[in-house]
């Protein structure tokens, strides 16, 4: 998935376009997200134009994006947090859901761990369900597929992936961590209220120390700020952050342990 927030529109067409491109030679597929809040239509449907999965994640369910996502020749899913959400999400016209338990990392959306949404969701449901929130290993991908879902996602462990744009401090932290380090907050919510996110516990402290190195930003490598004090998102599942490796040895690690399907 690339994130298509706020991306200018040529940035995100090069980001695209270099994505398909690498992901047709391995059979992948990409998807293009959107968080609801800074939503521009129009790179919306240029997405949909473009890759064949656009997602939505923290607002309503919305009839008009679907249809406007089907006309565009695109699948929509959304990301959700609860039974309530993803049935409003299949009503408006989406074609999967992503369940989201409160274990993730980055902005979460619902009140429920991710076994109890998915056993409660899927039997409810009639399209197709991926999980998503604190799955770092292949057992605990196992766990959720036999909880009943499609797909599984995994967020975390792609930040130590080679090809991620994570500065060095932020990897370090990350590596450094267990589940057990990470909370829910709402510490970092400058221009995005309302919206509580999973961080590492140790940019809470550093940053409730000495507010005026807070920042918003989830550093990249040329991050300059307080990286301490910075936004260091991470999901319950950075236990299973032990360095630095490839995407494509990340990927590899699940398949041969839950068999290619
Ligand atoms: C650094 C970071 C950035 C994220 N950005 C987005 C985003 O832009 N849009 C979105 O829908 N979800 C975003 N997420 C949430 C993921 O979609 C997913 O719910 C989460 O990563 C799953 O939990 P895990 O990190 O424990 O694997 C982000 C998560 C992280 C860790």
């Amino acid at each position: 998935m690339l994130s298509g927030t706020a991306l200018p529109p040529d940035e995100l067409d090069r980001q695209l376009s270099s994505a398909v491109a690498a992901a047709a030679g391995g059979g992948g597929v990409v998807g293009v997200g959107f968080l609801m809040p800074f939503l521009d239509v129009t790179p919306f449907e240029a997405a949909a134009g473009a890759a064949p999965l656009v997602e939505c994640f923290y607002g309503d369910p919305d009839a008009d994006l679907a249809q406007r996502a089907h006309d565009a020749g695109a699948l929509l899913s959304w990301q959700v947090g609860s039974l309530d959400e993803a049935l409003r999400a299949v009503d408006a016209g989406c074609d999967l859901v992503v369940l989201q338990g409160t274990e993730a990392g980055g902005h979460v959306r619902g009140a429920s761990g991710l076994v109890d949404l998915v056993s409660t969701a899927r039997p409810r449901l009639e399209v197709p369900v991926v999980a998503a929130g604190g799955i770092g290993t292949p057992a605990r991908a196992a766990e959720l597929l036999a909880a009943g879902a499609d797909a599984v996602r995994v967020g975390t462990r792609f930040l130590a992936a080679t090809e991620a744009d994570v500065h060095p401090g932020y990897l370090a932290a990350l590596v450094a961590a267990d589940g057990d380090d990470t909370t829910i907050t709402e510490a970092f919510s400058g221009g995005w209220p309302n919206a509580p996110h999973r961080v590492l516990t140790s940019c809470v402290t550093a940053s409730d120390a000495d507010p005026v190195t807070r920042s918003v930003i989830c550093p990249t490598r040329g991050f300059t700020g307080d990286i301490t004090s910075a936004a260091l998102y991470a999901g319950r599942s950075v236990g299973a952050v032990t360095g630095e490796t490839t995407a494509a040895a990340i990927v590899e690690e699940f398949a041969a342990a839950l068999g290619q399907r």
